[in-house]
């Protein structure tokens, strides 16, 4: 389903910031807890830290304050707050608990597109706009610590929580977003799942051969649909899953790993907040300039997938 409409109101980020959990658990204590080791998970996935503990509602808040801060807007500027997240605290009403603690009176609603979820509720936001909405707050979330069995070594060394927020307002013309993909391959979700109150199960290698496809896939009907390569992509923004599976689908993507934006060997895999933080993490590195064709390309559990290629504003 790639498309963006032209004559349709448009919108730019104006706003952006992140958060992670104090509680930092490293290799070297995984191996602790598990038959593992440092140099195995280093090698097989890239990822040396993850933050923990941490809640979705909370570094929501954090997030979603550092995002408004940043855009110079005050809460009550806000129109609608969506809050991406695979991993609610509570059955309901995350994203209104947020709502309040922020000082925001807006409508506000939670989307579930597991690791893919911050590029869905993007595109979302981008459709609310288009409808007549001026500014839009949009978080991806994500606590799996408390959905990861820390006695698994085939889950453990790979998750971690986060969360990062951008603000989207409305502009003249057709705005940053020059053309998205949201994908789904139902027949891949026992692959990948985890039961209302249970841990995350996976088939690790059969996850990895359809990630890439299904990434590679999604991000080549957004560039096509914009006539573009990727030659053409200033900064490839890749779900945060494993640092080998993203060196895969840059190969064949054509973008190479220096114009890719890495933060997992710190967080390891925040699913829905694993773009936006490194979104968040580029930005503050001054890797994006005005005028950049940016891809934000993610995956996940359904299987899910979802690209949306920007062309950054004036903003950085
Ligand atoms: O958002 C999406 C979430 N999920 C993913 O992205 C997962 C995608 N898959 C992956 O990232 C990789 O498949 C893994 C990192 C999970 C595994 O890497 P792999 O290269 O596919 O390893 P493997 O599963 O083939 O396992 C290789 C060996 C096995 O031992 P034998 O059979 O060769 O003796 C495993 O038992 O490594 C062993 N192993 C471990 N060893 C140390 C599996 N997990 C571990 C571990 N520490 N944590």
């Amino acid at each position: 389903m790639p498309a963006t409409d032209s004559s349709a109101r448009g919108a730019t980020i104006i706003g952006w910031g992140s958060y992670l959990p104090p509680k930092v658990l490293t290799n070297h204590d995984l191996e602790r807890m598990v038959d593992t080791s440092d140099e195995w998970i280093v090698e097989r996935s890239g990822i040396r830290e993850r933050h923990v503990d941490g809640t979705t509602i909370g570094m929501s808040i954090e997030a979603g304050r550092a995002a408004i801060q940043s855009s110079g807007l005050s809460p009550a500027d806000i129109d609608a707050l969506i809050i991406a997240t695979t991993t609610p605290d509570k059955q309901w009403g995350n994203a209104a608990t947020v709502q309040d603690a922020l000082g925001m009176r807006c409508g506000v609603f939670e989307i579930n597109a597991a690791c893919s979820g911050f590029v869905y509720s993007l595109v979302a936001a981008h459709g609310l706009i288009a409808m007549g909405a001026t500014n839009v707050l949009v978080i991806g979330a994500d606590s799996l610590s408390k959905i990861t069995d820390w006695n698994d070594r085939n889950t453990a060394v790979l998750f971690g929580d986060g969360a990062g927020a951008v603000v989207l307002q409305s502009c003249d013309g057709p705005g940053e977003l020059v053309a998205w993909d949201l994908d789904a391959d139902g027949s891949a979700g026992p692959i990948l799942w985890a039961d209302v109150g249970g841990y995350i199960q996976m088939e690790g290698k059969e996850v990895f051969r359809r990630a890439v496809r299904i990434m590679v896939d999604s991000a080549n009907k957004v560039l096509h649909h914009a006539g573009v390569s990727g030659d053409d992509i200033a900064l490839l923004v890749p779900h945060q899953a494993n640092i080998r599976i993203i060196q895969a689908a840059c190969d064949r993507l054509g973008v190479d790993m220096d114009r890719t934006a890495v933060v997992l060997d710190r967080m390891g895999n925040t699913s829905a907040a694993s773009i936006p933080l490194a979104l968040d993490d580029a930005l503050t590195k001054g890797r994006i300039a005005p005028g950049d064709l940016v891809l934000l390309v993610g995956f996940g559990g359904g299987m899910t997938a979802a690209s949306a290629l920007l062309r950054w504003g004036p903003r950085t």
